[in-house]
């Protein structure tokens, strides 16, 4: 309907985070998000503050994304929390963002029995400090009977080290004699994956404007619609997850084919 000046109500009216949420299709939320949480030490150095300032704001702001991802009905979300190649950055910082998942998971692990949200992991244990480990594991065995969401870390991952993985494992097996070259498909190869038991991602989100993948779910994002942002991650909000969620709706998904021309 158009008022006096001829404006019509949904121009002018800012909408609120929760009517924005509101008036999303629910049938067409997606169910896994992936996200690159790029920029924290941007928004550090922004404010003066040095880089770990930036992790644990980023760190923080997990909890704000995965409340706003579970209210909206996500099936998953991956964070890409420590790539293999992390480990070329300072020792000092290294150090730091090994402790951030004992700081942050105990401390979440009340919240997400709440929510019903499950923890899990992708990536290697091997080489990591033990109480990271640990604290990882904690969180996975504490949640494991949850049923909802998944709040999945990539965490020492890399995605050609993931696929050389499964090469191997499928190699070892032709060597052995119970599989066939032939019977290697992308569903067995889908299927060795360290994902095997996720959905493929629907939606890839980077913040802080870099466009590229870091060696993040290479096999995995062939059909996901993309999502950048120049925002960095520790200031990435609930209104933001929804205005990607908006652009993923109104995307005509083909995955190849001719669908919804
Ligand atoms: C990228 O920002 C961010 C990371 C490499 C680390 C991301 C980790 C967290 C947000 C916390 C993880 C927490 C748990 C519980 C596992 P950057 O440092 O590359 O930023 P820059 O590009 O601005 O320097």
């Amino acid at each position: 309907m158009l008022d006096k000046l001829g404006w019509k109500k949904s121009d002018k009216v800012v909408q609120s985070v929760s009517e924005r949420m509101e008036n999303l299709r629910k049938d067409d939320v997606p169910n896994h998000i992936a996200i690159i949480m790029d920029g924290n030490g941007r928004w550090a150095k922004n404010r003066a503050m040095p880089r770990f300032v930036g992790h644990r704001e980023g760190m923080q702001n997990i909890r704000r994304i995965t409340r706003a991802a579970n209210k909206l009905g996500v099936g998953a979300i991956t964070l890409y929390a420590f790539s293999t190649e992390n480990w070329k950055r300072p020792s000092k910082e290294v150090e730091f963002l090994m402790r951030l998942p004992e700081e942050f998971l105990n401390s979440f692990i009340p919240e997400l029995m709440e929510l019903n949200i499950r923890v899990e992991m992708i990536g290697e244990m091997e080489g990591v400090p033990d109480y990271t480990s640990r604290a990882i594991q904690h969180a996975m065995k504490e949640t494991m009977n949850n049923d909802g969401m998944v709040l999945n870390f990539a965490f020492n991952y890399g995605s050609r080290r993931e696929i050389v993985l499964a090469v191997q494992q499928l190699a070892k097996m032709v060597q052995d004699g119970t599989l066939e070259p032939q019977e290697i498909t992308e569903d067995l190869i889908t299927e060795y994956l360290m994902t095997a038991k996720l959905p493929e991602p629907d939606l890839l989100i980077r913040t802080s404007g870099e466009i590229r993948l870091s060696n993040f779910l290479l096999w995995q994002l062939a059909y996901t619609e993309f999502w950048f942002t120049e925002v960095h991650w520790p200031e990435f909000t609930d209104e933001r997850l929804i205005e990607a969620i908006e652009s993923f709706q109104k995307r005509n998904r083909r995955f190849g084919g001719l669908k919804g021309e």
